[in-house]
């Protein structure tokens, strides 16, 4: 597949009950070491597939060019070292696991929206005028909202760094509600979000350091 540079790529799939063994060839020797530390089973699996994800992505994108990319998580978040190479975000939840590439600073997180003490979350995570917005809405769409909150703030977050609680309210308040790309700041910075199509029980949120709207394409890999 040529790439699209405009686009942001999402890549993603079903986390498989066990790994298959051509996955721990993505693994680097950091990885490797990294991966011998994670006890938790899960945990193990989603670690090995989101390299794998991330490396069969560029692959897909970019052909033997992406074998000049070496991924890194030594110095700072994971990312990608070498000349031109792409930004990426990585993330996994419960049995889901995706990736986005993209030619700007991206974050993307995926959240199984498990029952929790919602309340408490939101006493800690937000802003006053996010606690006041989640103090009127009705019961039943507290948890929804809270998600797509939750899953751009630590969107934002992995495309920015700074402050792991950033304020992502935005004067484009009805973006909470809504699934297309739209604008918003954080620090001055113009960032762009959009919700992702998912299967029932998560929500997904790509934030992109860009002013323009964003262009998804979404790839679900067996
Ligand atoms: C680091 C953090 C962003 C990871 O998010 P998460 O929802 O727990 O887990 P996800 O599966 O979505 O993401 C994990 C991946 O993010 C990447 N990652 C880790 N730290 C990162 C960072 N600082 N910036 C960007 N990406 C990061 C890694 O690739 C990691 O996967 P790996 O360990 O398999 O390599 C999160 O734990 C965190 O510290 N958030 C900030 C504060 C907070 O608690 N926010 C709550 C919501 S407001």
């Amino acid at each position: 597949m040529s790439d699209d540079t405009g686009a942001i790529h999402i890549f993603f799939q079903y986390l498989s009950p066990v790994v298959d063994k051509t996955s721990y060839e993505f693994l680097s020797p950091d990885d490797r070491q990294r991966l011998a530390l994670i006890r938790h089973e899960r945990r193990r699996r989603q670690f090995v597939a989101g390299r794998a994800l991330l490396g069969m992505a560029l692959a897909d994108l970019f052909g033997s060019a992406a074998r000049r990319w070496r991924l890194e998580a030594r110095t700072g978040p994971l990312h990608l070292e070498g000349d031109q190479a792409p930004q990426i975000s990585l993330t996994h939840s419960h049995d889901i696991v995706a990736c986005a590439v993209a030619p700007v600073p991206v974050g993307l997180d995926v959240e199984y929206c498990r029952d929790r003490d919602i309340a408490a979350l939101v006493a800690y995570v937000c802003s006053e005028t996010e606690r006041r917005a989640y103090g009127m809405l009705p019961a039943e769409d507290r948890k929804a909202w809270f998600y797509r909150l939750w899953t751009t703030k630590e969107a934002t977050y992995k495309a920015l760094g700074g402050n792991p609680f950033p304020d992502v309210w935005s004067a484009e308040r009805r973006w909470l509600a809504h699934s297309e790309s739209l604008g918003f700041h954080v620090r001055d910075t113009a960032l762009q979000r959009a919700s992702l199509e998912l299967p029932e029980g998560f929500v997904g949120t790509i934030v992109i350091a860009n002013a323009r709207p964003i262009r998804l394409q979404m790839h679900e890999l067996p």
